[in-house]
């Protein structure tokens, strides 16, 4: 008796443990070679793991589907499991717990998990203690998950205290404004929205962001740590509760543009000192040095991320035919940050017309740009040497009046041609929310055009400007002779650029 007896019992003990071991692995090691054809991954479950679930992606039906083996016990038995998903539900986990902690979410709070793909979010949230929590995805049905269109979501106005949107989904949305809308409208007044976004991250798409949300408050925009260790920017808003904490830019612009005009937020402007300057001496060669100047052009899209804009549009005013600068320019070479922009194209000269019927995505406004509806003559050609009657046309202008056109020689065409208001037009078109490039090359009519732009406001809707501005320049054929077509001086094109440019709109010198 005594210490022997008992260190034998223990021995005996200890080696019918390890039996028992050996036993259970060589049991899962068969089993692992029948059901899964001899593969063995050794991360997921070859060796002792009780709460690890077994993915086997196309063990069975061709779907792909997974099974849940081992039966674990986290609260939700989820389908699959896997490390890599458990990986993320621990990832949102941390993301929540600082939540709540910091007092964005409470236990009791009602939530929503937008775009939740496979149910991680909304686990994570039940694990920390908050029951109440449904995600939608636009995919199929998940445990956890409802597929739902998640642009008309099946839920009642403020229903939800707490709205999480992570994996990028509003800048990646089509329709970031109507996916926006959406969310407010669900979300109960005080609620919290928290936004996962790789961008917003300059002051410039942070405020496109914010737009997309009237009527909440920014809690805290920060950097925070993405999945698999992407830079992340985590945003929190707050529905109601008063104004924006971003300065007086967004609300003032706002409210500006039902009243006529428009306030250009400081960030805007600051924005413009990145420009390229302006040319200040009257170029002696204008065909050399203004075609130049494109090389030198900072594009807005080159500066600042343009997502969260509601919409994409490009406004060709004065297109002339589809190769002229659509074609060769804006499609080609304008950093469009992969978004798809609506075109118009707006063109009086009929000339032009039938290239624009083929041409997708291209809404072509068959009229002449200006400060009002009427019938107006239009100059179609120019210039009355030209041989090649294409080559001269799209240089139309537009008469001083109606009636005026008593004057001319014989040898000009003059057609009447319908006008429109183009500030109208253009606010009746697009909104603040929307990401708009224009391209203006009016034969002098900017002049009367620009002005009007500035006087109802329209002129805020734009974001960027290519401006041909026409005046009486120095002529390649004959030197010391300026172009007798045009009254308006160099200097007056300048004051006209800098004027926009104060008034934050980032224009530039176009040929
Ligand atoms: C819900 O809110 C939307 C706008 O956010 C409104 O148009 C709609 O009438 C509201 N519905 C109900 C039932 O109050
Ligand atoms: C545009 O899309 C391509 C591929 O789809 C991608 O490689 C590229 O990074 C994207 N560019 C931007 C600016 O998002
Ligand atoms: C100008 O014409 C457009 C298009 O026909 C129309 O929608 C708009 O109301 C007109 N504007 C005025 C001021 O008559």
């Amino acid at each position: 008796m005594g210490p022997a007896v008992k260190h034998g019992f223990f021995r005996n003990l200890l080696v019918r443990l390890l039996l028992f071991g050996v036993l259970i692995v060589a049991l899962r090691f068969m089993y692992v070679v029948i059901v899964h054809g001899g593969k063995c991954d050794a991360r997921d479950f070859c060796l002792f793991s009780s709460q690890e679930g077994i993915t086997l992606p196309d063990a069975g039906s061709s779907s792909g589907s997974n099974f849940f083996i081992l039966g674990g016990d986290s609260p939700a038995s989820p389908v699959w499991s896997s490390r890599e998903w458990r990986r993320t539900v621990s990832y949102y986990s941390t993301i929540f717990q600082n939540l709540l902690m910091e007092g964005f979410l409470s236990a009791t709070s009602k939530s929503l998990l937008m775009d939740a793909a496979s149910g991680q979010e909304v686990l994570a949230l039940k694990e920390i203690g908050v029951s109440d929590a449904v995600g939608v995805s636009k995919m199929k049905s998940l445990p956890l998950v409802i597929a739902w269109d998640l642009f008309s979501l099946p839920f009642g106005n403020n229903t939800f205290d707490f709205v999480f949107c992570g994996r990028q989904t509003v800048e990646r949305s089509l329709h970031p404004a109507k996916l926006a809308l959406e969310i407010s409208r669900t979300l109960k007044t005080e609620g919290v929205l928290v936004v996962h976004t790789s961008s917003a991250g300059d002051v410039y798409s942070l405020n496109s962001f914010l737009s997309l949300f009237p009527g909440h408050r920014l809690l805290r925009s920060r950097e925070t740590d993405g999945l698999d260790f992407s830079a992340a920017r985590e945003i929190i808003l707050q529905k109601g509760g008063g104004s924006l904490t971003l300065g007086p830019g967004r609300e003032e612009s706002e409210k500006a543009d039902s009243s006529g005009k428009c306030f250009t937020p400081e960030y805007k402007l600051k924005l413009l000192h990145s420009a390229e300057p302006l040319i200040k001496e009257e170029p002696l060669k204008p065909w050399i040095t203004l075609k130049r100047n494109v090389q030198n052009i900072k594009y807005l899209s080159s500066m600042v991320d343009i997502n969260f804009k509601s919409r994409y549009v490009y406004v060709d005013v004065g297109a002339r035919s589809y190769g002229s600068s659509i074609g060769s320019w804006f499609k080609k070479q304008y950093p469009k940050q992969n978004k798809t922009f609506d075109v118009y194209a707006i063109e009086a000269d009929r000339t032009f017309h039938a290239e624009y019927e083929s041409k997708k995505g291209i809404t072509l406004l068959p009229y002449a740009a200006w400060v009002r509806n009427e019938t107006l003559s239009f100059e179609i050609n120019g210039d009355p040497g030209q041989k090649d009657e294409i080559k001269g046309r799209g240089m139309g202008r537009i008469l001083p009046a109606a009636g005026s056109a008593t004057g001319l020689t014989k040898t000009r065409v003059v057609d009447e041609i319908q006008a429109f208001d183009f500030a109208e037009w253009l606010k009746n078109t697009v909104s603040m929310t929307d990401f708009v490039v224009m391209k203006m090359d009016i034969e002098g009519t900017e002049f009367d055009l620009l002005p009007r732009l500035f006087e109802t406001g329209a002129i805020c809707l734009i974001d960027e400007l290519f401006l041909e501005c026409h005046y009486n320049r120095w002529q390649k054929c004959c030197p010391g002779q300026r172009s007798p077509k045009y009254q308006n001086t160099y200097g007056q094109c300048l004051e006209l650029f800098s004027l926009l440019r104060k008034s934050g709109v980032l224009v530039h010198q176009w040929w």
